[in-house]
């Protein structure tokens, strides 16, 4: 390759680069280049994804890029999009009732600005991560008030400097019992199914720039409680839409089971059209893969999750409804699951891209693949 055409190709992605979060509609409306689309061998992800008007990135913690310089040099490479993944959460941000910490969540709301990278807020409204105040402090005469508040202050803090908030999050459970299937929260408890409404509708007034999501995890397989889960969360969506709730898009964490083989292609497409028939965009939001049910040997792993990071990339890109792809962290080095759901025997897990010592590995090639396939998005002038 010569270098005026590998400097042009420079040039190019750093230029679309800066143009952060707003990179990938800059794409919409510019032309991209046939060499990028054809040429994007050996591209890093947040390229190739960008090539079809797609954000890729990860979730991550602001010590992880402060004090791990070899990863953070990765992550800015990799990654187009960055979502905090703990910092933005009640009981990281709120250490008393009167009282916010920024620090976190402003250093990496920078990081992704100076590495031009779309930045996502995770999340408002969720019965976890209470800080252990929240159960002396709220009830149902100012639960209202003290929510509103949270969201005015956090989403209006970072106002037009975030590209989607997951705004509610993991509000439906089929097990639950209600006939609309909402989770048993603090929320619900104290508010009603209205704490839907208010949370969305404060996002909006607090940050009108962003885009306003419902998140939810076990929507991706095709067993009767994730089929079951997946029909409430249509249903969910359909009455807010129908009763003029500004939620935007839906977030599936596709926090996938590498070697379960209750995956079915048509059942999620069939999914992903209804939500895009509702006028809705689709993010994934916290893609891994959970290797604990497979056997210890790492090769035989990495083959699954690449498998299974394929088979639901390969559906999910198709739908020109989803926008972008991030992994709930990009290497194995970092990933919640040694800590929460570790394995039996003990072995470190390999659900993610990059395995600990941060080179690639079969679900980056699977990622990279999906992308390199997925058609372009409307306004990307991307060669086919
Ligand atoms: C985990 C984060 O990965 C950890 O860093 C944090 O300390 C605890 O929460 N999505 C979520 C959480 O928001 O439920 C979990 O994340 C798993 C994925």
């Amino acid at each position: 390759m010569n270098m005026s055409h590998s400097i042009d190709r420079r040039a190019f992605l750093a230029s679309v680069g800066a143009l952060g979060g707003a990179a990938p509609l800059a794409l919409r409306g510019g032309h991209v280049p046939s060499w990028l689309c054809a040429g994007t061998a050996g591209l890093p992800l947040r390229a190739r994804a960008q090539a079809k008007g797609l954000l890729y990135g990860s979730s991550t913690l602001a010590r992880y890029l402060r004090d791990d310089h070899a990863f953070e040099a990765r992550f800015a490479e990799e990654c187009g999009i960055l979502v905090p993944e703990w910092e933005l959460k009640w009981e990281a941000i709120r250490p008393a009732p009167d009282r916010f910490d920024f620090t976190a969540p402003d250093f990496l709301a920078a990081y992704a600005a100076q590495h031009s990278m779309a930045f996502r807020g995770h999340c408002l409204a969720w019965h976890e991560s209470l800080p252990p105040w929240f159960a002396a402090t709220v009830n149902r005469s100012n639960a209202e008030t003290i929510l509103r508040q949270h969201i005015t202050t956090v989403a209006g803090r970072y106002a037009g400097k975030v590209h989607s908030w997951d705004v509610v999050n993991e509000a439906i459970d089929v097990g639950g019992g209600r006939p609309d299937s909402l989770r048993a929260s603090p929320w619900l408890d104290f508010l009603g199914p209205d704490y839907i409404r208010i949370a969305f509708e404060a996002t909006a007034e607090a940050d009108p720039h962003a885009l306003l999501c419902y998140n939810d995890y076990g929507i991706e397989f095709k067993w009767p409680k994730e089929q079951a889960k997946r029909a409430a969360v249509l249903e969910l969506l359909g009455r807010l839409k129908s009763s003029n709730v500004p939620v935007q898009a839906l977030g599936i964490q596709a926090h996938l089971r590498a070697g379960d083989p209750g995956f079915s292609a048509d059942e999620l497409a069939t999914f992903l059209r209804r939500v895009a028939d509702l006028g809705l965009k689709i993010l994934i939001t916290e893609l891994d893969a959970d290797d604990r049910a497979l056997p210890e040997d790492p090769a035989t792993r990495d083959q699954a999750v690449a498998k299974t990071y394929e088979s639901f990339l390969s559906v999910a890109l198709a739908e020109p409804a989803v926008i972008a792809v991030l992994t709930w962290g990009l290497s194995d080095r970092y990933t919640y699951f040694n800590k929460m759901r570790p394995r039996a025997d003990g072995a470190p897990a390999r659900p993610l891209p990059l395995d600990a010592d941060l080179k690639p590995k079969p679900a980056y090639d699977a990622l990279a693949r999906a992308f390199d396939a997925a058609p372009a998005r409307p306004g990307t002038g991307a060669v086919k």
